[in-house]
């Protein structure tokens, strides 16, 4: 029988990808998962197969999320929804910008300020945050708004420990670089472009391996806080440094 005190989690961007992923790993483990995306059929397939229990809501819903936040005890929040653009800020429209604020980095706000109180109640929880790369390193072809509000996730998750000093509610943030999922065919609107371009030559992480990653942190003891994953492909690394010449020209 396992000892691990979770009965609950809550993931949000569920329905494909990572989160998805998370969906089937913490299943697996017994834990009762909450599924929150916008898309309902997509939600209502991984329900009929682990089990979890959908909620077809954007993480952008206010009213939708503190209504689903009151209904039930949280034992584990996994703030995954993430969307991203392409193209640098020169390129970036004002509803990019609102976006990707709103839901990388708003909602993880709003959704980790509606359920701590809760877990800090019960003396018991565990708040687990999906950044990226980007928060953490800049590079050539990254769009600004993901990088910042990347590195938003981050900063907070730095300063969420801080206010739940003396509690026994950890703090995980695993930070992924190339993960074969739906986002770079999102980002540029062509699934089998991006299957091309992103992954059919490269050894790219698969969304099993950040749902591995994740459970490590949440089924560790309760003794121990995994504070920070950093998680990469084998075959990718962080680096390089640009300098235009002089005859270059302007971006
Ligand atoms: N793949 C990578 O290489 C990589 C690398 C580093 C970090 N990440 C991060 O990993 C996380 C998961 O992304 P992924 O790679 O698994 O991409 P994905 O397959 O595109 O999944 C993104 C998920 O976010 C959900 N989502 C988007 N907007 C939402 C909203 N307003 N409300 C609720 N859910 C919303 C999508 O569901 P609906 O469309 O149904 O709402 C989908 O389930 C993101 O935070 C991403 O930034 C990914």
């Amino acid at each position: 029988m396992s000892n691990q005190p979770y009965r609950t989690a809550l993931v949000t961007g569920a329905s494909s990808g990572i989160g998805a992923a998370i969906v089937r790993r913490l299943s697996e483990a017994g834990i009762e998962v909450h599924a929150v995306a916008r898309d309902a059929k997509r939600l209502a397939q991984l329900a009929e197969e682990t089990g979890c229990i959908a909620h077809a809501l954007s993480v952008s819903d206010q009213a939708g999320i503190e209504a689903l936040v009151k209904s039930v005890e949280i034992d584990v929040l996994i703030n995954n929804a993430g969307q991203s653009r392409t193209g640098n800020i020169t390129r970036t429209t004002v509803e990019d910008i609102d976006a990707l604020v709103d839901v990388n980095l708003r909602a993880v706000l709003q959704l980790t300020r509606l359920v701590l109180p809760g877990m800090i109640a019960r003396d018991r929880g565990h708040v687990v945050n999906i950044s990226s790369i980007a928060g953490h390193y800049a590079f050539a072809g990254g769009n600004t708004v993901y990088h910042a509000t990347k590195a938003g996730v981050h900063s907070l998750s730095q300063q969420l420990r801080c206010d739940l000093f003396g509690k026994h509610i950890r703090v995980t943030e695993v930070s992924p670089a190339r993960v074969e999922t739906e986002v770079f065919g999102r980002l540029i609107g062509d699934m089998a472009e991006a299957k091309k371009r992103f992954f059919d030559e490269y050894e790219s992480l698969l969304p099993e391996d950040i749902a591995n990653s994740v459970a490590f942190a949440v089924l560790a003891p309760q003794r121990m806080n995994v504070s920070f994953m950093e998680v990469l492909p084998t075959m990718q690394v962080v680096g390089g440094l640009n300098f235009a010449k002089k005859t270059a020209e302007a971006v």
